[in-house]
């Protein structure tokens, strides 16, 4: 295994899309960031030097960090912000994990620029399980602000208003020819005629989930978050928040150039998408003169589609999905109101976890757990709602009040859980891509309506579910998951929708120590930031 450093300097570049030109906060100038390349079992060195006058923290999202949160980065929960002038070192393994992952700012919702993707390549001489495709390319879909983010942050979270949309989603950082002066932004992936490439694609949108495809081409899945999958060929591909997807193009068309295009889903789709992104799949030696074919997205609500892509994803060889569980966990997913004298109409919009907001604490929480700092956090988070209710009944006024509090779960080392996430019918009708950090998760079963507890798990697959570090919660439905708690420390779990963790979305699990030495946190590296 190799040692790979890279320099990371948080730096304001002004950049323009969609004619305006604005600050925003960048990795080395570069947007998106730049891409590490790793292989499996290699040690990543990032040091991180802020010249920004932001406070910083970088998280390598799905990364598990075996015993070694202080790696992973989400502010407050692993670690303090590296304040400007400083530098922290990122130093972890990529342990039996190999594909996309992605790295991106976890402090307020500087993700939004701060981003780039992660490739770990098999081990030296182990090839992929599929086809070797000719060339590889990464797709970052994200979007794009006209307007400040922090502006559109505080908007969403101080004021207590929804935030604005942004302008255009993206492409590699590139909206494409649809939108003004965005001709020369526009991303191009050159491929020759007959020929597999292999397309890495990275959903970085802060708040929405999309489709994707390319005109006149089908889709092949063969790996979601680091994950390989059966492999299955489809026209579209549906990818949330946080989410990676590798699919397989072949380049089998008339040589021609077509477009590739990225759009929301929604289920209740706002009445004009005018976002679509576009970028250009150009076939060698055809001159650019030629009009690109356009490709047929599935339309916003589709719902059936969603449903129809998420249950063809299988595990190729799934690893230990745990068959008995030691652990059952309940939670519920609810979006309410809750009043704030601050904020412009007295009230501004919470989220809830088992009807509990979770506050942001002032220090970092592996810290406080790791030095037994106490005061900090409470570890009573409940396994279940108060009382059970009717989750998706209408109208639904159960989940309205929710409490405050910096309340974690704790699980004993090593053992088995399980955790349904119930959406609630209330306010708002969107789906929640939830990432746990620290682990992944087996997918075992997905629903719409309540949970049934008593017939639900009989259907659940735990022969191939799909393995991954973020899962989609479907609007008026549920998620059952398990993983085996065997890497211990404080790790995050929150929807990945910027403006939905910012309500309160969010929670923490504390995995208790083993006994045996190899089975406890390390000691936390010399450089950590303090508060
Ligand atoms: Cu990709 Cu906690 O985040």
């Amino acid at each position: 295994a190799a040692i790979k450093k890279y320099q990371f300097d948080i730096v304001v570049s002004s950049v323009s899309r969609l004619c305006h030109a604005k600050p925003i906060v960048t990795v080395n100038g570069r947007f998106p960031g730049p891409t590490i390349y790793a292989r499996e079992g290699d040690r990543l060195v990032v040091n991180v030097t802020n010249h920004a006058q932001y406070n910083m923290t970088i998280h390598w999202h799905g990364v598990k960090q075996l015993r070694n949160g202080w790696a992973d980065g989400p502010a407050y929960i692993t670690q303090c912000p590296i304040q400007s002038g400083s530098s922290y070192t990122y130093d972890f393994n990529v342990t039996g994990q190999q594909g996309t992952l992605w790295w991106h700012a976890h402090i307020l919702w500087l993700r939004a620029t701060v981003h780039g993707a992660i490739v770990v390549m098999p081990k030296q001489g182990v090839p992929y399980p599929f086809p070797q495709p000719y060339q590889e390319a990464e797709l970052i879909l994200g979007e794009w602000w006209n307007t400040d983010v922090e502006q559109v942050e505080k908007q969403g979270n101080l004021l207590g208003l929804a935030p604005n949309m942004s302008d255009a989603h993206t492409i590699n950082g590139k909206p494409g020819p649809l939108f003004p002066c965005s001709e020369k932004h526009t991303y191009a992936l050159e491929v020759e005629s007959g020929k597999t490439y292999l397309l890495r694609i990275i959903n970085a949108a802060l708040n929405d989930d999309l489709f994707f495809a390319i005109a006149g081409h089908n889709l092949t899945v063969v790996e979601i978050d680091a994950s390989y999958t059966k492999p299955f060929t489809t026209d579209a591909i549906v990818i949330s928040p946080g989410q990676t997807t590798n699919v397989l193009l072949q380049a089998n068309q008339s040589p021609g150039r077509y477009f590739m295009a990225t759009r929301s889903f929604m289920d209740v789709p706002i009445p004009v998408d005018n976002k679509t992104a576009t970028a250009i799949l150009q076939y060698k030696g055809v001159p650019t003169t030629v009009l690109p074919a356009t490709p047929r997205l599935p339309a916003p609500n589709d719902t059936a589609f969603v449903e129809a892509f998420n249950a063809k994803l299988r595990s190729l060889s799934p690893g230990n999905v745990p068959l008995s569980v030691d652990r059952r966990l309940f939670y519920t997913i609810g979006l309410g109101v809750d009043p704030c004298p601050s904020c412009v109409n007295g009230t501004r919009l919470a989220a809830s976890l088992n009807n509990i907001t979770f506050v942001m604490p002032q220090v970092a929480l592996l810290q406080a757990h790791y030095y037994g700092v106490k005061g900090v956090f409470r570890l009573d988070f409940p396994d279940k709602p108060a009382a059970a209710f009717n989750y998706t009944g209408v109208p639904l006024t159960a989940n309205l009040g929710t409490s405050l509090g910096t309340r974690l779960g704790t699980i004993a080392f090593n053992s088995t859980v399980e955790l349904v996430l119930q959406d609630t019918n209330l306010l708002m009708v969107e789906s929640h891509p939830f990432h746990l950090h620290g682990y992944n998760f087996f997918v075992v079963g997905q629903g719409i309506g309540n949970f049934d507890r008593s017939k639900d798990p009989a259907k659940f697959n735990l022969v191939d579910p799909p393995e991954r570090n973020t899962v989609g919660v479907p609007t008026g439905g549920w998620t059952a998951i398990r993983f085996r708690a065997d890497n211990p420390g404080v790790w995050f779990m929150h929807c990945h929708l910027e403006v939905h963790t910012s309500w309160g979305l969010k929670m923490a699990f504390v995995v208790e120590n083993g006994n045996e030495p190899d089975e406890s946190t390390l000691p936390p590296p010399k450089d950590l930031p303090t508060c």
